[in-house]
């Protein structure tokens, strides 16, 4: 079935002038953009995104990063959109990502690696709510 998930591309990728890559290797994979906006996060606005990963030792450390810059979040809709986003993503160590993939071609490293991507269609729908209004996503 054609779904969405829910994408941002994160400082390290807006630093380095590469959206435009990224949303490219998107949009091969089968994915369309139906919503995207490049905002800076606030860091209560990280926090609140990243709540399920408060108790990991890396949370301040990943707020940090996440507020370090601008990031690009992005609707996306395809065919099964949550699993095609995952795989063209890769994992999410750089070092253990399948080559082609999104981390394996551009991440820097397990935290700034490029990417955020929904894992599960009950996810995407939280995280799509929490940065865009209905009337924002256009198929
Ligand atoms: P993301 O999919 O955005 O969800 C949580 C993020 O935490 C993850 O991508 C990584 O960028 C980051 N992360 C996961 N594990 C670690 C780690 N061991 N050290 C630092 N960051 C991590």
């Amino acid at each position: 079935a054609v779904t969405r998930t829910f994408s941002i591309i994160k400082p390290d990728a807006t630093r380095r002038n590469l959206t435009g890559a990224v949303t490219n290797m998107l949009e091969k994979a089968g994915l369309r953009v139906v919503a995207s906006k490049r905002i800076h996060m606030t860091k209560e606005q990280a926090e609140g995104f990243y709540a399920v990963h408060k108790e990991r030792p890396f949370f301040g450390e990943l707020v940090d990063f996440m507020i370090s810059g601008p990031v690009v979040v992005q609707v996306l809709e395809g065919e099964d959109a949550v699993a095609r986003n995952r795989k063209i993503m890769g994992a999410t160590n750089p070092a253990d990502a399948d080559q082609g993939t999104i981390r394996k071609e551009l991440a820097e490293s397990i935290e700034a690696n490029t990417v955020h991507g929904s894992d599960s269609d009950e996810n995407a729908a939280i995280e799509i709510a929490y940065f865009f209004d209905e009337s924002e996503i256009v198929g």
